[in-house]
């Protein structure tokens, strides 16, 4: 077994108590951020034990869980950047939507291409987001728009799992646009013979008037109860929908987006246990509303921050940029935003068991900063990730950083 020491940290993050599943966001204050040494051995974190395989010099640097970005659209095929010119001249994402770009573009593009294609784009998106200190991450369906495009979705999701450093997971989001020559009733009788076939670890649907209604989130629910999957849902992105009071009478896992949430909606989503994922890319570059990241933090919600890296409205792989924006317009602490993007994070996938914080017995992803932790939303879209270490072993580590690291593993 392989012994890696990482020592003389400037600060070391780690959880209040251990064992949580998630920590609540008016707790984040009570995460602890002090100076210290870590050990990994095999691909577990430890306790200090005698041999080292590899000692990495952690003098000046945070070190922090891997990152864990529970909301991604990979894989998908090219990219719609003549669609971000129209939106940000005057063209509204809806209006795209319905000129048949939006979604529907990118479902082309992702027939138009071959396997090895979209694998090869997506494993490129995974090898930027392992530099920006992203050790998990979901993926999700939803740019196939048949049942056999789907399905493909899915079977590309788990062989990119099979070719990326990083822990992944597939979720199904089958209801994502209406399929041309469906009703939306209808099409979710596919959704329901679809996730009888594929193997997903969760199921998602978006809720907007470009896409599905809260009957049909409805109906996702019972799919996902019959099927054992956690529910996740895009919903109050564009418009207010009240599909939030839905998911968590379904007991969603998340709601996801939510810049338009309904102010009643929020005491009970932060008293329920279906956390709240905002995605600030979304929002800065869509020029959404600002979801209520800071009442959703008082009230005591579970946050959690994504890329929401897709095609249309977010082409954004970065944590670290996410952090920056999140801070910026939310006016969250920096322990808030780091803990919405690690624990908290990991739960929405059903893996704070395992990973999302610095916990003797957790997998040993962990990652260094060259600086201080606050300086990463300070020094915003500056990336201070300078060493990833995936299962106990380095990952990537920046040219400039090899200093840090002594022997082998
Ligand atoms: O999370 N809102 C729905 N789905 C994606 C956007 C998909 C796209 O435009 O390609 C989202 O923002
Ligand atoms: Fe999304």
């Amino acid at each position: 077994m392989t012994t890696v020491w990482i020592s003389g940290a400037e600060e070391i993050l780690r959880p209040p108590e251990d064992g949580l599943p998630y920590l609540r966001h008016d707790r984040a204050g009570e995460l602890r951020l002090e100076g210290g040494d870590l050990m990994l051995s095999g691909d577990r974190i430890d306790t200090f034990s005698g041999d080292v395989d590899l000692r990495v010099d952690a003098t000046g640097c945070a070190v922090l869980p891997g990152f864990v970005d529970c909301h991604t659209h990979l894989p998908f095929a090219g990219w719609r950047a003549d669609e971000y010119e129209m939106q940000v001249t005057g063209v509204p994402y809806e209006e795209i939507s319905r000129r048949g770009g939006g979604i529907a573009a990118s479902a082309r593009a992702f027939s138009a291409t071959d396997d090895a294609a979209v694998l090869a784009q997506a494993a490129g998106l995974a090898a930027e987001m392992l530099q920006s200190g992203t050790t998990t991450f979901e993926g999700k369906t939803g740019y196939g728009l048949s049942v056999d495009a789907e399905r493909r979705a899915a079977r590309l999701g788990r062989a990119l799992g099979e070719q990326v450093a990083q822990t992944t997971t597939v979720t199904g989001l089958f209801a994502h646009a209406v399929p041309q020559g469906f009703t939306a009733d209808a099409w979710m009788d596919e959704v329901e013979g679809i996730v009888d076939a594929t193997d997903v670890d969760a199921l998602d649907i978006y809720v907007e008037s470009v896409a599905f209604a809260n009957e049909h989130l409805e109906r996702l629910g019972r799919i996902a109860a019959a099927h054992d999957l956690p529910l996740r849902a895009h919903v109050e992105q564009f418009a207010t929908n009240r599909s939030v009071p839905i998911a968590v009478a379904a007991g969603a896992r998340s709601v996801d987006h939510l810049a338009c949430l309904h102010p009643d909606d929020l005491v009970p989503l932060a008293a329920s246990e279906t956390a709240a994922v905002l995605l600030p890319g979304a929002e800065f570059l869509g020029a959404e509303q600002v979801a209520p990241g800071r009442a959703l933090a008082d009230a005591g919600a579970i946050c959690v921050l994504g890329t929401d890296l897709n095609p249309g409205t977010s082409p954004v792989s970065s944590l670290p940029a996410i952090i920056g924006l999140a801070v910026r317009r939310y006016g969250w602490s920096v322990r808030e935003a780091l803990l919405a993007c690690t624990l908290n994070a990991a739960y929405v996938l059903g893996m704070s068991d395992a990973a999302g914080s610095i916990e003797a017995g957790k997998r040993a992803d962990v990652i260094l900063l060259d600086t201080p932790a606050s300086h990463l939303p300070y020094r915003f879209a500056r990336n201070p990730v300078c060493a990833v270490f995936v299962a106990g072993r380095p990952a990537w580590v920046r040219p400039d950083s090899a200093w840090r690291l002594q022997g082998s593993v």
